[in-house]
């Protein structure tokens, strides 16, 4: 879908002063396509043109209880009159901190601002608690933007060689080549390469991180016993297992992947829905661990760790969540897989629907299920995103990349979601036929 006028203009001031328009990359859909926010509501996202569209990017996730949630602009608005940044402890952060523990079952946790910086803080831990430096990730993975783990994330295939041997890929230009010598990375759900990959390093490995479902895969989820395994190798072998609960932390269950799948993380990794869009994340773990943080014994700071806004969002968020808002995104998430098998068994059209109800994603793919990143990057991403532009037509926008599942909020409603399912009938009739 092509830019309004007035999304057009604002684009083309941006791209002035902007690289390609934009503060993320992936926020960039061409210099005739890249829209520009004029605000969300609830469930829906409006461009400068007013078109409306209901919003199933949700800003990659984070947006789980709808824009400018009430009770959370209303906390965060009693909080700006005490100042935002003082470099000391303040009481929001504290019941923030006593909530995340309760909800997820970590005994402690310490703030970051993106989950970025949580994993960095998690692999650092991770890195000082054993005394060994490298770290055991999955294909398909992401785990954010720092150089320890930009590797593999999507690599081209064919180019990243054999699966049981994977080829490191850098994802991009200027990730030093030595930090790929730290950086173990084989397929999701294979026990097989799992256990021999930690038999031959385990002296060297740290951690396994893992995003406990590829959420950056339209959410591929784990064969059942998989993170148990990884749990059980790490406890045979002294490794610290993270689980990256960036996407799936206060989304898939008040206590995120740890609680869904039945789970127990050494360090877990939150960001996105903890602030309900607000950019707050943490990291934590058990005491044992997280307790080894300190001066003069593992690193963690941040100007801007706890701070008050941030602080008052995650404290209101988490209030709403414990509450039981997620029940209402479960059962929107539900209704459109639902839907969404009723149109697609129609057209005969190979397909996997796949996720929690909370971010679930399509594949159009042979595969029966898909178990691993090579799975989706044999699809046909083609037909998926034709799919999406004619929904964006529709107004109905979830993310064009195919690796992005839909993300629901507790503000999408039954009728939201009658909607989205007549435009996604529509768009598949216009592009499968
Ligand atoms: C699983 C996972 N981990 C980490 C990150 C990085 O989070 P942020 O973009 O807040 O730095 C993301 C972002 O999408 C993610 O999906």
């Amino acid at each position: 879908m092509n830019s309004g006028p007035k999304s057009r203009a604002l684009f083309n001031r941006a791209a002035k002063v902007m690289p390609r328009g934009v503060t993320s990359n992936f926020r960039y859909w061409g210099d005739d396509a890249t829209l520009v926010v004029k605000k969300g509501e609830g469930a829906y996202l409006y461009d400068q043109d007013d078109n409306r569209f209901i919003d199933y990017r949700l800003g990659f996730g984070p947006v789980v209880l709808g824009h400018a949630r009430k009770e959370i602009t209303e906390r965060v608005s009693q909080a700006l009159s005490m100042g935002n940044t003082f470099a000391m402890t303040n009481e929001y952060e504290i019941s923030v901190a006593e909530k995340i523990c309760k909800l997820t079952g970590i005994d402690m946790v310490r703030f970051a601002n993106s989950g970025t910086e949580s994993t960095m803080g998690a692999i650092r831990v991770a890195r000082a608690y054993t005394g060994r430096e490298k770290i055991l990730k999955f294909e398909g993975a992401y785990h954010g933007f720092h150089d320890y783990t930009l590797w593999n994330c999507y690599p081209p295939i064919p180019g990243a060689g054999y699966r049981r041997n994977p080829i490191l890929i850098p994802q991009g230009s200027g990730i030093p080549r030595c930090l790929g010598d730290l950086v173990i990375s084989i397929p999701f759900n294979d026990v097989e390469i799992l256990e021999r990959k930690v038999k031959e390093n385990w002296q060297d490995l740290a951690a396994i991180i893992v995003e406990p479902l590829l959420g950056n895969q339209a959410s591929i989820m784990p064969l059942p016993g998989f993170l148990d395994h990884i749990r059980k190798l790490c406890d045979e072998y002294g490794i610290v297992f993270i689980i990256d609960e960036v996407k799936t932390g206060f989304r898939i269950a008040k206590g995120g992947a740890q609680e869904y799948f039945k789970v127990k993380a050494d360090l877990a990794c939150y960001a996105k829905c903890l602030g309900n869009g607000f950019p707050v994340a943490a990291f934590g773990g058990t005491k044992k661990i997280m307790d080894e943080i300190g001066p003069l014994k593992i690193a963690h700071g941040g100007t801007y760790t706890g701070n008050v806004v941030a602080m008052a969002a995650a404290d209101a968020a988490l209030d709403l969540i414990a509450a039981g808002e997620l029940d209402k995104v479960d059962a929107h998430g539900k209704l459109l897989m639902a839907g969404w098998k009723q149109v697609l068994d129609k057209t005969g059209v190979p397909y996997v629907i796949q996720g929690p109800a909370a971010m679930p994603g399509i594949v159009f793919t042979n595969e029966k299920v898909c178990t691993e990143y090579r799975h989706w990057a044999a699809g046909d991403h083609d037909t998926y995103e034709n799919i999406i532009e004619a929904l964006f037509r529709r107004g109905v926008m979830p993310d064009k990349d195919s690796r992005e599942p839909w993300f629901i909020s507790s503000a999408h409603t039954d009728k939201d979601a009658d909607f989205a399912l007549t435009a996604f009938e529509e768009a598949v009739k216009e592009v499968i036929g």
